[in-house]
């Protein structure tokens, strides 16, 4: 079978698809309180124009998808979406979201064939909620996470972005919580783009994140590991990842493109390159996609730059 291998040997594997840049939130850490424009829904893919890029994907050997946004429950139907890319033959979609749309969609989300979820939470304490999403409200998130056990959702993950005038006095709730609902709790070093604001004042590395949790509990290393960018520890029995992606970057293991909602492939994170994919998305021509895919692979950077550059865009319009 063909596969996607980039010029440093990577193989491509894992692709991140955001459905809509548009978000029910303004997270301190994602865009300015006024938002980032939105896109015109004409440049958004439709569903179809989505299906076919993943099919082109699968066909040359990617085998884990990743729904993201903006807030990927805001666009309309997006149980269709899932139904469609399990009929091409991905057995492991995921989704991640801010959990404000949980209690509605839960059970359609489990019928649809979704595998898992991953909810971003930041605190469990309702002012500093509000604070850090701005719009939110943290009653819906904890519905949320209600239904999606009993929908029947295990595996659920939690994104905590810890930011030091925010947050950082609530790994130690966020960790407990994680641990009494049995949820795989990761904690996200803050990214700096041009949409946020005071990133040197809010930067807390993954190192002093650990320091702070070993002031209480006994972190073991392990050796489970996923393809994606996480690196684990365990606490009594409950899994708690970290990405690093400044102190410690694991682009050597770099293993996903991305898809943003006005087709565009995106390469890296971290770097401007990107390679439009609407014209030829919309002639359907699924051996034209590919090869634009295989070709596209090659221009794959090393690694990310945010050492010394910002993301120049908004994490609602990359989905992370
Ligand atoms: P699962 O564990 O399978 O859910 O996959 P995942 O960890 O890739 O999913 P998730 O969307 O939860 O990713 C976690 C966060 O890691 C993202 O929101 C980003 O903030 C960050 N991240 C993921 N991939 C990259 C990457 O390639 N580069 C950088 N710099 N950050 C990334
Ligand atoms: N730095 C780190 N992570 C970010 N996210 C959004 N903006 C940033 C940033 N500046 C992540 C959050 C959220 C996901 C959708 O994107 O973890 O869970
Ligand atoms: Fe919305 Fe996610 Fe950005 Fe927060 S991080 S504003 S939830 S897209």
């Amino acid at each position: 079978m063909e596969q996607l291998i980039d010029p440093f040997g990577r193989k491509i594997d894992y692709l991140r698809i955001s459905v809509t840049d548009r978000c029910n939130y303004r997270c301190v850490y994602c865009m300015p309180l006024e938002g980032v424009p939105f896109k015109d829904m004409s440049e958004i893919l439709t569903y179809e124009e989505i299906v076919l890029f993943a099919k082109a994907a699968y066909d040359l050997g990617v085998r884990k998808i990743k729904l993201t946004g903006g807030e990927p429950l805001v666009r309309k139907h997006i149980y269709r979406l899932i139904k469609m890319l399990k009929d091409i033959g991905y057995s492991d979609i995921s989704l991640t979201t801010n959990g404000s749309l949980l209690k509605y969609y839960a059970q359609l989300l489990k019928e649809s064939g979704l595998n898992r979820v991953t909810v971003s939470l930041d605190t469990l304490d309702k002012d500093k909620f509000r604070s850090v999403t701005r719009l939110g409200n943290l009653d819906d998130v904890m519905s949320g996470f209600d239904e999606l056990d009993k929908a029947g959702f295990t595996n659920t993950k939690i994104n905590s972005v810890i930011m030091r005038t925010y947050n950082i006095e609530c790994i130690e709730n966020l960790l407990n919580f994680a641990i009494s609902r049995n949820y795989e709790i990761r904690f996200i070093e803050y990214m700096p783009t041009d949409f946020n604001e005071n990133f040197k004042e809010n930067f807390v590395s993954i190192d002093e994140i650990k320091s702070i949790i070993k002031n209480k509990h006994s972190l073991r290393q392990t050796s489970y590991k996923t393809n994606g960018p996480s690196q684990y520890c365990e606490i009594e029995n409950t899994r708690v990842g970290f990405i690093t992606p400044l102190s410690h970057n694991f682009c050597a293991f770099c293993n996903r493109i991305r898809l943003s909602s006005d087709g565009n492939l995106i390469l890296c994170l971290g770097h401007d390159i990107k390679i439009n994919f609407k014209d030829v998305l919309k002639q359907k021509d699924l051996l034209q996609i590919k090869e634009l895919l295989k070709k596209s692979i090659t221009k794959k950077p090393k690694q990310h730059q945010l050492l010394t550059t910002n993301i120049h865009q908004s994490f609602s319009n990359i989905g992370g």
